[in-house]
This record gives structure tokens, sequence and C-alpha cells, in this order.
């Protein structure tokens, strides 16, 4: 399927590793120019050489901590002079649980911290590059929730929050930005296999003295994950880019999971 995208310019928050380094080789496979935005300098100008090396578009890494409105606001700007119009918005930053003892009973300034990481974060970007994106009509935003925004997960409390703030932001931000003639739609990725997750993966099995593979097929099926296995990031990666072609130009304003099948919620007879 020919998606159309190429020439266009994607923004991606949270760019250099995981789910949106991969959405980003995703794009550039298609022919889109980049403009890759996160904190770590070195992790992100490697991710940059990486997808330049593997494809012939113009990758733009600028450091960027988007709980920094100032920079934030010269990332557009910088954007802007380097591109002109912005036509694709991926709001993936975020970042795995903090720590894993009961949330309740963190102070003000961690729940802020957070909450403060993902969903202002975001709001922070889509008021920075709102201005200079596209208003013919192919303009399209997909921000990267989660399921422990659909589910209760043990100790996800601002994980959820946030999650669920962005499948809500998603249908406003629809909405709103209908006036920009701008689609907004949301992906909610079950357990993907990302660098820190393999990490994870290898942490859990060595605790509990089993293979990695056999780890994960007992976790799969605990959780009721149909497919029986975590899914790879090119999964989400070609949802996100499917999403910001013409090609979706009807779905607006929605959530698709990526998920395999998690969400449907099976439970087991005794
Ligand atoms: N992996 C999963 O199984 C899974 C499941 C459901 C949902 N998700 C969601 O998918 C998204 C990506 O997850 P992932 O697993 O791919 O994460 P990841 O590999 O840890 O990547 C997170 C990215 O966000 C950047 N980032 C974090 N805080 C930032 C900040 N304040 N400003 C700018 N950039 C920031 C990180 O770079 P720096 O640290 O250098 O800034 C990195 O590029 C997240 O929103 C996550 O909640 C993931």
């Amino acid at each position: 399927m020919d998606l159309g995208l190429r020439g266009r310019t994607a923004v991606i928050t949270g760019g250099s590793t995981g789910i949106g380094k991969a959405a980003a080789l995703g794009f550039a496979a298609e022919g889109v120019n980049l403009v890759l935005l996160s904190r770590t300098k070195e992790t992100l100008e490697a991710a940059a050489d990486e997808i330049r090396a593997a494809h012939n578009v113009e990758v733009f890494a600028i450091p960027t901590d988007i709980t920094d409105s100032e920079a934030v606001n010269k990332a557009a700007a910088m954007t802007a002079e380097r591109f002109g119009a912005v036509h694709i918005l991926v709001n993936n930053a975020g970042h795995r649980m903090r720590r894993l003892d009961r949330q309740i009973f963190w102070d003000d300034d961690d729940w802020l911290a957070d909450i403060n990481g993902k969903t202002v974060g975001m709001l922070r970007v889509l008021r920075a590059f709102l201005p200079q994106m596209v208003t013919d009509g192919t303009g399209s935003i997909i921000n990267v929730g989660g399921i422990a925004g659909t589910s209760i997960y043990e100790n996800a409390l601002t994980h959820g929050l946030n999650n669920s703030a962005m499948h809500h932001i998603t249908g406003y931000m629809a909405y709103d930005f209908a006036a920009e003639n701008i689609r907004v739609n949301a992906v909610i990725p079950g357990l993907i296999a990302t660098e820190w997750r393999q990490d994870w993966a290898d942490m859990m099995a060595e605790k509990l003295n089993v293979s990695r593979d056999e780890f994960l097929a007992q976790y799969c099926a605990q959780q009721g994950i149909i497919a029986g296995r975590w899914g790879q990031m090119k999964e989400v990666a070609d949802t996100i880019v499917f999403l910001a072609s013409d090609r979706a130009s009807y779905i607006n304003g929605t959530r698709i999971a990526v998920d395999g099948g998690f969400g449907v919620n099976p439970r087991v007879s005794a």
C-alpha cells in the first residue's frame, strides 16, 4: 500500500529509543523527514545517525526536555526555520514507572513530576507546534497512550492517570483541531518488546529461574494477552505510520489498541 507520505515532515517526541525510534524508522522508510525530540543528546544523535544511514531523509535531532516550555518553544521555532511546515506530530515521550511502591503515599513532587512528564509535556508540545502544522487536511497527530489508562495495573496510579488523560485529550483535540483540519488519534500499546522491556524480561526470568521465553509465555497467559506473546516495536510503529497517512483520512478522535487482544479482557474458566 503506498501511503503517499514522501516529502512530509514528522515530529516525534521520545524519538531516540523504543516505540518512538521504531516510529521514526517507519516514517523514514516512507520518505518522511524527521524532527526527533528527547533529552539525552548522545542517545538522540545515535538514533538520528542510524536512521540517516538506513534511509535517505533529513533527520533533525533537537535535545529537548518536554517538561521545559521554553525548550519546547525553541524546538518548535528551530523546526519552523528548518522545515517550514509540520504534517505529523507523534506524542510518544514517556517513561517507565519510577518506583514500584504504593503511589498513594508518594509525595506531591513525585506525583506532579510524572504528570508533568507525560500529560502536560504533551500539551506543551501541542501548543508549541500547532501554529506550524499544515491546515490542508494532511495534518495528523498520534498520541501514544497505554493499557494502564484502560485497565487497572498495580502500582500504576500516575501511569494510569497519564495514559487515560492521553486518551481523553485525543478526543478533545480531534474536536478542537478540526479548526485546523487536523486529525488526532491515539495508539494504545500493550506489552511491547522495547529495549527496557527486554531488560525487564531478562530480570524477571532470572528471578523466577526460568528462560525468558518461559517467563513471557507465563506472563502473557496470566495477563490475558490472546496473542500469547509480546508485541514488536514495529507492530506499533506500523499503526502510527498508517494513522499519519491519508489512507486513514476518515479515522479521527479514536483509540487503536495494539495489544495482541489484551483489551478483550478474557477470563479463564475454572
Ligand atoms: N514499552 C511498552 O510496553 C509500553 C506499553 C504501553 C505504553 N507505552 C508508552 O509508549 C511510549 C514509549 O514507551 P517506550 O517503552 O518506547 O519508552 P522508552 O524506550 O523508555 O523511550 C522513552 C522516550 O521518551 C524520551 N523522554 C522521556 N522523558 C522525556 C522528556 N521529559 N522530554 C523529552 N523526551 C523524554 C526518552 O528519552 P530521554 O530519556 O533521553 O529523554 C525516550 O526517547 C511511552 O509513552 C509509554 O508510556 C509503552
